[in-house]
């Protein structure tokens, strides 16, 4: 098993990397001295496949689950399922000692994450994910939400958990198209962090894309340290953490217009992160031929790179983005990559400049 440590201070936890650790929940979580009730937060499909094996662990460590299933997909991520989870929870009598296990991606991640912030003003949680995109991304960090009808994650807080389970093993039931989806992640990680990723993915994508438990559990781990590393500097975002979305202004805005299903999210980052490595060149020196790698690797990883975008489309981007929580003072700024593996954030693009990146990616 690998570990690694997100640091900030009090609120630090550990994130455990490795084969079969979903049966370890219950011994880490009373290691963690948490109250005995506590609630199982999944969906339908993860519900299937993990629900028994996490209640088991738990119960034999002397915890009182109840289990609460959610539908699955993106549009669980919304204030009804809160107010659902909410009710459950209190027929349960969760109370400020118990805690919250969030078991599935990272629709289930953020929506049970936002529940334990809120619920009698918060109370602890633990990640245990079940996509790629989840063990890199949205598990860690403490981004918690659901999204409006207005646009994604409008609502929610920072709250991190008290422990990060990332059990390689459930990955092997995920849909091919789910596990692509979590490339789009990683291979964000190499753009803006990390040109040797970056270059070790050019190399063997295919033999990842296997799902081979130890190349995956060390990309798994470096993405992790990344994110770590980033949020551990500046955990809500007021600088460095910005360099997170890369791609996901304009990505954003395609799951926005195709109304939250056509496109997964790691499909419309894809996208976006294409556009961004097109807009890049224009403004800040990114080399031609690394637009031609970022272009390449998401190919590589089968994740679409264009998509139709008839006048009518681009209009309803362009809205979408000037509603994206990135927006400040009406500004839309953008994450430009100077170099692969080297970024700049907060920075003003004209709406030009966007049309003509937006060109690129459009076919
Ligand atoms: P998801 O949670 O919808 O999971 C994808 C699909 O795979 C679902 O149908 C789910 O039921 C199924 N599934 C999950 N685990 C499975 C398994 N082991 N076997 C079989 N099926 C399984 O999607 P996701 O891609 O994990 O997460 C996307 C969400 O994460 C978006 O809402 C996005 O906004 C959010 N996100 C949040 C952050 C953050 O920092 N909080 C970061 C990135 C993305
Ligand atoms: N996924 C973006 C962030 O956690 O900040």
């Amino acid at each position: 098993m690998r570990v690694v440590n997100v640091s900030l201070g009090d609120r630090s936890y550990p994130i455990h990397i490795g084969p079969g650790l979903l049966a370890t929940l219950g011994r880490e979580c009373a290691r963690l001295k948490l109250g005995t009730r506590c609630a199982v937060i999944t969906d339908t499909n993860v519900g299937k496949r993990c629900a028994k094996t996490a209640l088991r662990s738990l119960t034999r460590a002397g915890f009182a689950p109840v289990l609460i299933t959610v539908p699955a997909g993106e549009t669980a991520k919304s204030l009804k399922n809160v107010q659902t989870c909410y009710d459950r929870l209190a027929a349960h009598r969760l109370e400020r000692k118990s805690f919250i296990v969030a078991l599935g991606g990272g629709v289930v991640g953020d929506l049970a994450g936002f529940v334990a912030a809120t619920y009698l003003r918060g109370i602890d949680f633990v990640q245990v994910p079940t996509t790629l995109l989840a063990q890199v991304d949205s598990s860690v960090g403490g981004k918690v939400g659901v999204n409006l009808k207005a646009g994604k994650n409008l609502v929610g807080a920072f709250y991190q958990p008290r422990l990060v389970l990332a059990d390689l093993t459930t990955l092997a039931t995920l849909p091919e198209r789910e596990f692509r989806a979590g490339l789009a992640e990683v291979i964000k990680y190499g753009i803006i962090y990390d040109a040797k990723l970056f270059a070790r993915l050019e190399r063997d994508l295919p033999r990842r894309r296997r799902r081979q438990t130890q190349p995956l559990a060390e990309v798994v781990a470096r993405c992790c340290a990344i994110k770590a590393e980033v949020v551990g500097q500046d955990e809500t975002e007021s600088g460095l953490r910005a360099i997170l979305n890369f791609g996901h202004t304009i990505g954003h805005a395609i799951e926005n217009i195709s109304g939250y299903g056509k496109y997964l999210h790691g499909e419309a980052i894809s996208i976006g992160q294409v556009a961004a490595a097109e807009l890049s060149a224009a403004q800040s020196g990114l080399p031609q031929r690394d637009v031609a790698r970022i272009e390449n690797l998401f190919r590589a990883a089968g994740l679409p790179v264009t998509m139709k975008l008839n006048p009518a489309a681009r209009k309803k981007i362009f809205a979408a983005m000037r509603l994206d929580k990135k927006v400040s003072g009406g500004e839309i700024k953008f994450v430009l990559a100077r170099k692969i593996g080297r970024v700049v954030w907060g920075q003003r693009v004209a709406e030009a400049a966007v049309n003509a990146a937006l060109d690129k990616v459009s076919r």
